[in-house]
Parts: C-alpha cells; structure tokens; sequence
C-alpha cells in the first residue's frame, strides 16, 4: 500500500484561463503545453492503519491541518479512497527539486505525482487519461503533466467531466526546444491562477471574447508542432499568453501579474527576434518570462535575458518525460 512518483511541471502554450464548473475543476476550454524536464516534484504516498488523520509532507515539513494546502492535498486523497476499497489515511511525503520562487505551478507536476502514486498505492490502475482527468481535479494544468512534451487538454463536454482529460500531441524528443525561465525579482504578493482566473471570468468583459479563441489557437498550435514551425508556434504562444493577460488585466478589480521587468523582458525578446533570433516568450500566472528557443540559440538567449538587471535567475528547461512511478527498490536504495 506504498507508492512513489514523479512528475515535470509544464508551461502552457495556449492558456487555460477560467472555470465552467468549480466542483469538478472543469476549464472553460482547452489548453496545450509542453512539459519541462530537469525540474520535477516526486511523491510517496504510504497508506497506513496506524494513524487517524492524513498526515501531509512537503519538502521535509509537515504541513498544518487547517492550511489550505493541506486541505487540497486531503480532499484529493479522498477522491481517490472513494474509488478504492480500502479506508485507510495516508501518509503523503512529496519535494519538488525546483525553487517555488522560480514561479512555475508546482500544482502542475504536485498533482500528477500525486495522482499516480495515490491510484497505485490504493492497487488501482487507471488508463492515462484517467489519471489525466483525476490529476485535473487536483490542478487543471496538472491534467496535462501526466503526458511527456507536448500535450492538449481537452475542455469536454459531459457534465460529469469525464471527458476533460489531455491526450498527448508529441512526446519529447520530437522537437529540441529549450524554456528558459527568467526569474524576476518578485512584487506583491502574488494572486493565485485559481483566484485570478474566477475573477477574470466574474468581471471582464474581454473573458469570453479571449475564451471564444481558445479552440482555434490549439488547432494552429498543433499544426506548428507537428510541423515544427517555431515561428508559427510563437505567434500563436505569445497571442494567447497577452490575451489571457488582457482579459485579467480588464476584470474588476484588475488582475495585474507583471513588473516592471516582466514588460522589459517582452520587448527584449521581441527586440531579439528583430535581430535574428529564434525566440519567443509566455508568462503564467505571476512576474517571470518564460523564454523559448530552438537548442542551438540556447546560449545566445541566456546572454541577452541576463544582462537585464531586474532578471535574477535563470533556469533552463528541456522537453521532459511524463509522469511514471518509482521502482520500489530505486526508492530504498
Ligand atoms: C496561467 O492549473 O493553477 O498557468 O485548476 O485552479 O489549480 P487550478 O489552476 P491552475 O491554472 C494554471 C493557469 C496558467 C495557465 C495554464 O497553465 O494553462
């Protein structure tokens, strides 16, 4: 009754931005994304007849029973103790290898790892799309970490949700891209996506506009990367990131994630672009640029984002693999 699994966050190429049911996690539409390699959360999960609550760990601290974070790791546990025939808690231990501060969602990679290693523990094997559509329950992008390179979440249509689940595009060694992520020096406290995004959906009037592309900007997309077109990928990546961007920007109060830096980044790329390079960017929810480029400019790129003052780290992904579990033994030795 023991399991242990990892997962790569991802970044996504064409947004998921808002809701259409909250229970559920289902997203208002579609997404796409790459999942990154080099970065990953791994997950144990033991399930124990010797305690009487969930007991969660996350990077060697356990964390409060009334936390938030608790909650959600709890509450999700318990989606997967109703599938199974046991009753036990469980014992959750999970590290990501990768600084929180660097921004990227590490519900992505947290809820795939846990969706893998909590449906094994329990003796249940679920087909991909399964646990793709399980992991969505923890975190609509984990929906997409359980595939390696590029993967599209599908929005469905069935009320119980069973049909919103990703489904691979093209795994990672099909095109050898790289993500760098430039780290900027961090504002306000952040507003999560989930907040956010119920926000923008509430009050903007540019939401539905911006949602209504959404299907259409997956299918040019999937064409690019099909066809490995970086240009015609970023086109479509840097459309999609800006309009999501607007749409929050536009709700009431103003959903605002950028710095000063975050602006100077997007003219510096593009400026880059301009000159030659093949590059391009996106940004989630919070100040840091994701930058992307074929490998082979990779050094150039790194030269032009770090003579930006405000930028204080950069951290280098590659196309990475799905999740998978842990051999048992990997684990002990
Ligand atoms: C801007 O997956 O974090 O990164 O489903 O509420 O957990 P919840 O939201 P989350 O939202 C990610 C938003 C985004 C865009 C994306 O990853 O597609």
């Amino acid at each position: 009754m023991e399991a242990t699994a990892f997962a790569h966050p991802n970044i996504a190429l064409v947004k998921y931005w808002g809701k259409r049911d909250t229970d559920l996690n289902l997203p208002v539409a579609g997404s796409l994304s790459l999942t990154l390699g080099g970065l990953s959360t791994t997950t144990r999960v033991r399930y124990r007849d010797d305690i009487s609550r969930d007991i969660v760990i996350l990077d060697g601290k356990e964390l409060r029973q009334g936390s938030r974070a608790y909650q959600r790791v709890v509450e999700f546990v318990q989606l997967v103790r109703n599938e199974s025939n046991h009753d036990y808690f469980a014992e959750v231990e999970t590290a990501n290898d990768f600084p929180t501060a660097a921004g990227l969602a590490s519900s992505a990679s947290g809820f795939a790892a846990l969706a893998l290693a909590a449906t094994s523990a329990a003796g249940l094997h679920l087909l991909d799309e399964q646990l793709s559509a399980l992991a969505r329950r923890g975190s609509g992008s984990a929906a997409r970490s359980i595939y390696g390179g590029f993967a599209e979440m599908r929005r469905g249509s069935r009320k119980d949700g069973h049909d919103a689940f990703a489904v691979p595009i093209a795994g990672p060694e099909h095109w050898d891209l790289r993500c760098v992520v430039a780290v900027t020096t961090q504002g306000e406290k952040d507003i999560s996506s989930t907040e956010g995004m119920l926000r923008t959906q509430e009050s903007s009037p540019l939401f539905t506009p911006w949602a209504d592309t959404v299907a259409g900007d997956i299918v040019e997309a999937t064409d690019a990367i099909k066809a490995r077109d970086f240009q015609a990928l970023g086109r479509v990546a840097e459309r999609s990131c800006l309009g999501m961007h607007a749409s929050a920007m536009a709700a009431d109060p103003g959903v605002i994630y950028w710095n000063p830096t975050t602006l100077e980044l997007i003219h510096r790329v593009r400026r880059a672009r301009r000159d030659g390079l093949q590059v391009f960017f996106t940004i989630d929810a919070g100040p840091h640029v994701k930058v992307f480029c074929p490998a082979r400019e990779l050094s150039a790129v790194r030269s032009v984002l770090g003579q930006i003052g405000g930028v204080s780290d950069l951290i280098v992904a590659r196309p990475g693999e799905g999740a998978a579990l842990v051999a048992a033994d990997a684990v002990n030795a």
